[in-house]
């Protein structure tokens, strides 16, 4: 396995596999990486000759007083993780390399980006396109692969890909979870141990929502987001960002869930930390 930090060398690197007809993947991610990470690792790893897994925390994504200095890395346990799933190059680019002086670009993918976790991150999802945008330049992967965890980031990436014609595939990877239901996340490291044993009270509510849904027993959304609301904030560590049902493809609420396919997300902060949990639904 091989670190590449120079844009233009992971550039030249990939531009000499695509002659050599191999076929490329991509793992996007901001490190300290876990078994959600390395479960999209192995989905890549058994679709691509080449695998490159990218490691680069990307300030772009994150707003004024969110966690970009706190946002834990560990390089040195990321790299005999990734060498042990037989990734052949971790892309660590540094900042100014990505962002050299007079970087003015940004790749915005309209109204989606201001949906759920944009409404109180304005500025996130342009962060996410513009990065992911460089690294399917630099890295030239046929396929990539994204966890349905972040759902409206992979909504969001697919419509970029679409309409900028990248010549790439995008792949959902499931959720990976604790054995008691908690999402597991890089960020979950930020919680106390009380707020770590409260955390499973948000994928608990969204089974109960989709139970309720699948059973017919739900068919007002507003109703059900409210109960879910009740529930997550009863025993009071948890600030509700947003509960929202949505149809998967594009973002758009859907009032009355029974019957279809949608998907239920959620935000909320417990202490310091925010977190972001989904189900689907009708699946
Ligand atoms: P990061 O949070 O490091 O996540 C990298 C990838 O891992 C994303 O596709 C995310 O959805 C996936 N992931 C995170 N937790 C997961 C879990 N519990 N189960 C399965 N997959 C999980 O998402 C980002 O980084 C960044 O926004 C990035 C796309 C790299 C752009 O900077």
């Amino acid at each position: 396995m091989e670190i590449i930090e120079r844009v233009k060398e992971m550039q030249r690197r990939a531009i000499d596999a695509k002659r050599r007809g191999l076929n490329i993947g991509l793992v996007p991610t901001m490190g300290y990486l876990h078994e959600g990470h390395l479960s999209l690792i192995r989905i890549a790893r058994k679709r691509c000759d080449l695998l490159v897994v990218s490691i680069f925390v990307n300030p772009a994504q994150f707003g004024a007083g969110e966690d970009l200095d706190a946002y834990p890395r560990d390089l040195h346990r990321d790299e005999e993780l990734c060498n042990a799933e037989g990734v052949d190059i971790i892309f660590y680019p540094e900042k100014v390399d990505m962002y050299p002086g007079g970087f003015t670009t940004g790749v915005l993918v309209k109204q989606l980006s201001g949906l759920l976790c944009g409404r109180s991150r304005p500025e996130h999802f342009e962060g996410v396109t513009t990065v992911v945008a460089k690294l399917f330049n630099i890295v030239m992967s046929d396929i990539a692969v994204f966890g349905k965890k972040d759902y409206q980031q992979q909504v969001i990436i697919r419509r970029m890909t679409a309409d900028l014609n990248f010549p790439i595939e995008i792949i959902p990877g499931e959720t990976i979870r604790e054995t008691d239901g908690l999402a597991l996340s890089s960020r979950n490291k930020y919680l106390t141990p009380p707020e770590r044993e409260s955390a499973p009270a948000l994928r608990k509510a969204l089974i109960f929502a989709k139970t309720r849904i699948e059973s017919g027993k739900a068919t007002d959304s507003k109703k059900l987001t409210a109960e879910m609301a009740g529930m997550i904030e009863s025993d009071g560590t948890f600030e509700i960002d947003y509960i929202e049902i949505f149809d998967p493809k594009n973002l758009t609420p859907i009032d009355n869930p029974s019957g279809k396919k949608s998907v239920i997300a959620l935000a909320a902060r417990i202490g310091k930390t925010r977190l972001i949990d989904n189900i689907e639904v009708g699946f």
